[in-house]
């Protein structure tokens, strides 16, 4: 049906938030690399970058971001960059952890299996994937090699996860070869 179909294409417009986290970025003293290269991708799938932000390494600094990209701004995914791992100043998990409302372990498992075989420092992020409201929040690590990798992982996943959190569908549709 046509008027289906037409639905169908509005709502995998997946509408991307990007954020960057990292101390020298904020103050201009390192371009950042990640946070244009998650643009580049995103926009590569077709898909609508919002806005793209950078912040300090700071817990209520990255936690009002999130929050203004998921509650003002409606981000159906917002994809942070950087802090996620043991570094003194590495805090991104933890203020993802302050603001989303159900996590999703599953995206983040399978980033950092995915990851471990290309390379062991993989475990040595501790990347948070969860929920606020009907947005999807995701943490990468700062590299930009680790930014593609991991994207490669989550992305092909994120319209039916979109999808759901719209309330667009309300289940899964079984799988092709079932
Ligand atoms: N994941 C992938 N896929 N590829 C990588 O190169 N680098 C790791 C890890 N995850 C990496 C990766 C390294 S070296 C670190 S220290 C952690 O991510 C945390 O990075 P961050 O502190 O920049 O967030």
């Amino acid at each position: 049906m046509q008027s289906e179909n037409h639905h169908h294409d509005i709502t995998r417009i997946v509408r991307a938030a990007v954020l960057t986290v990292s101390d020298r970025s904020a103050r201009g003293e390192r371009e950042d690399a990640g946070g244009p290269l998650i643009e580049e991708i995103v926009r590569s799938k077709g898909w609508e970058v919002i806005v793209y932000s950078v912040v300090p390494d700071d817990r209520t600094a990255i936690k009002n971001e999130l929050i203004r990209l998921a509650d003002n701004l409606e981000a159906d995914l917002i994809l942070t960059t950087g802090g996620t791992g043991l570094a003194a100043r590495d805090i991104t998990p933890e203020a993802t952890l302050d603001v989303i409302d159900r996590p999703v372990p599953g995206m983040a498992e399978a980033m950092r299996s995915e990851s471990l075989k290309k390379t062991p420092y993989a475990m040595l992020s501790r990347a948070v994937c969860g929920v606020r409201g009907t947005s999807l929040i995701v943490n990468l690590p700062g590299s930009p090699r680790a930014v593609q990798e991991c994207l490669e992982v989550i992305l092909p996943v994120v319209p039916h996860a979109v999808e759901l959190l719209r309330g667009s569908v309300t289940d899964c549709a079984p799988p092709a070869d079932s």
